[in-house]
């Protein structure tokens, strides 16, 4: 895998991190800067999550260029993944009908729900600007990640 460091330690080092502060946007930043530093060929790393009276996912923190707010479930990749409740891999972005340009050099994608006691709560999204950044190691890694920070939440 691309990393800069292994797995395993960046799960230890989230884990670290999160176990002991129950401030969730705390979290979620340290989570998003995390990732940042440890993952080579990526260009934006954050969260979108779902506001309950909007019904809506809105942009969460995050590392990376400006990006769009707002996203319906059922839209883009990140509102797909979250309807689903599924991670979704994006190989080629341009292959993927409906795939909301934030940063027009991305070129793959990965998104990962979060989901709290059985609920899906919001998505962690990661972009590279090279085609098939993410696959199965990645898809792993990232799914064990959001569940030891979603231990604590
Ligand atoms: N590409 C995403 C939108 C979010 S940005 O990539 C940060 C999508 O299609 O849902």
């Amino acid at each position: 895998m691309e990393n800069k460091i292994s797995e395993g330690l960046i799960l230890q080092h989230i884990e670290g991190l999160v176990k002991d502060e129950p401030n969730w946007i705390a979290n979620l930043s340290n989570a998003a800067a995390l990732l940042n530093e440890s993952l080579d060929q990526i260009n934006w790393v954050g969260f979108y999550l779902w506001d309950e009276a909007d019904e809506e996912l809105v942009l969460g923190p995050f590392q990376g260029r400006v990006a769009c707010i707002r996203i319906a479930s059922g839209k883009g990749v990140c509102g797909t993944a979250f309807e689903q409740g599924e991670t979704i891999v994006v190989p080629d972005v341009n292959e993927f009908p409906g795939h909301i340009v934030c940063d027009a050099a991305s070129q793959s994608e990965i998104v990962v729900p979060l989901i709290k006691d059985g609920k899906a709560i919001g998505v962690l999204d990661v972009d590279a600007p090279v085609k098939n950044r993410f696959g199965d190691a990645e898809k792993e890694m990232l799914e064990a990640f959001v569940e030891v920070f979603l231990k604590y939440a």
